[in-house]
């Protein structure tokens, strides 16, 4: 069994994988409302939230989807500073909404400068970015953003794609005043892909309830009446919800403060690695991710024989990702990765330049 050090899928723990076994219920049972029930009030205290917690039967594709068709009516500014920010924008456009970009240079964070200034045209009425741009490693500063939000633009939607980011990094939903957080489970919550969560604000769901042409599968109002139940509005992927009623335990058993410290730790001996290693971070300055370190490939190693001998030796590894890929190569440390697993394959990777290259 290969070893995952690629920034999703990531490695799932065997007790985790053994409950994604259990019997099926019916999901109209009692059984599956209790069920619902325990892991909503589990995702809520990860979250730091009282908002809902909607779950889809979808990748984190399918959120950006249900988040651009639902909480957007005037118009939304989107962040562009990676692969995946870009992608949100393009699928905003193609769900027929009024789209302004900040378009940055891969590996730059935003500043709420840079935010505040297109809000001030009055052409959006929501504002969406990555929190962790997984193409490129970088960290967004939510805390600084959403108090310029609050502070400027009340009635602006924060929307934020934390795919990479949720259940690694801390995120005070409700402090921060975040309208729509979503993340599928196959990265830092350390699940199977296939599965999502997005947490919904009140204002948020008001929106949802004036937009027209929602699609039929994506329509959140739907969602929040079966929520209500705790139910989901069609069969959900009963499995997904089982293992998440295993991690989210095992999650607050380690305890959060923990967990995002642990992460915080293997983050910055990734980037000593690099750094030591006679590599560049790719990312800027004060905003690298915690869950992946995006390394430059300044030394121009062969990212493809890299890889063809890590597999060998039984690691998955990351030949970077979109235009970067190659020039960049990325190190995954989220989800059940450890600060021991983490060193030990970053000294067979260390070895294995030596002798590739
Ligand atoms: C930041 C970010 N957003 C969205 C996605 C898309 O996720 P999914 O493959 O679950 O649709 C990814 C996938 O890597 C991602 O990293």
């Amino acid at each position: 069994m290969l070893e995952l050090f690629i920034p999703g899928p990531t490695n799932v723990d065997q007790n985790v994988a053994q409950s994604l076994t259990k019997p099926m219920t019916g999901h109209r049972a009692p059984e599956f409302s209790e069920l619902f029930a325990e892991v909503d009030q589990n995702l809520k205290k990860i979250l730091y939230t009282q908002n809902r917690v909607f779950q889809l039967t979808c990748a984190a594709t399918g959120a950006w989807e249900a988040v651009s068709r639902n909480f957007v009516g005037k118009g939304v500014l989107h962040v562009v500073n990676g692969a995946f920010s870009q992608r949100w924008a393009e699928i905003s456009e193609i769900c027929g909404k009024e789209v302004g970009v900040i378009e940055l240079p891969w590996g730059k964070a935003v500043k709420p400068e840079q935010i505040r200034e297109r809000l001030l045209t009055g052409k959006f009425d929501a504002v969406a970015l990555a929190h962790n741009e997984t193409s490129t490693g970088v960290l967004a500063n939510l805390e600084e953003i959403s108090s310029m939000l609050k502070r400027e633009f009340p009635d602006v939607l924060f929307l934020i794609d934390s795919v990479s980011s949720m259940a690694g990094v801390k995120i005070e939903i409700d402090k921060l005043g975040v309208d729509a957080c979503f993340a599928s489970l196959q990265k830092a919550w350390g699940l199977p892909s296939g599965y999502a969560l997005l947490c919904v604000s009140e204002n948020a769901m008001e929106r949802s309830r004036e937009q027209k042409n929602k699609g039929y599968y994506f329509d959140l109002e739907v969602y929040d009446k079966f929520y209500k139940k705790n139910q989901t509005p069609y069969t959900p992927s009963i499995p997904h919800i089982y293992g998440l009623q295993t991690q989210t335990k095992r999650i607050l058993e380690e305890g959060l403060d923990n967990r995002f410290k642990r992460h915080k730790s293997m983050a910055k001996f990734a980037r000593n690695w690099v750094l030591e290693n006679g590599f560049e971070l790719f990312s800027e300055e004060g905003y690298h991710s915690e869950t992946l370190t995006c390394v430059a490939n300044t030394r121009e190693i062969d990212i493809e024989k890299v890889a063809k001998v890590l597999k060998e030796k039984g690691y998955l590894f990351d030949k970077g990702y979109g235009k970067i890929k190659f020039k960049t190569f990325r190190i995954s440390h989220m989800g059940e990765t450890t600060q021991e697993r983490l060193e030990k394959f970053l000294k067979t990777l260390e070895e294995t330049i030596k002798a590739s290259n």
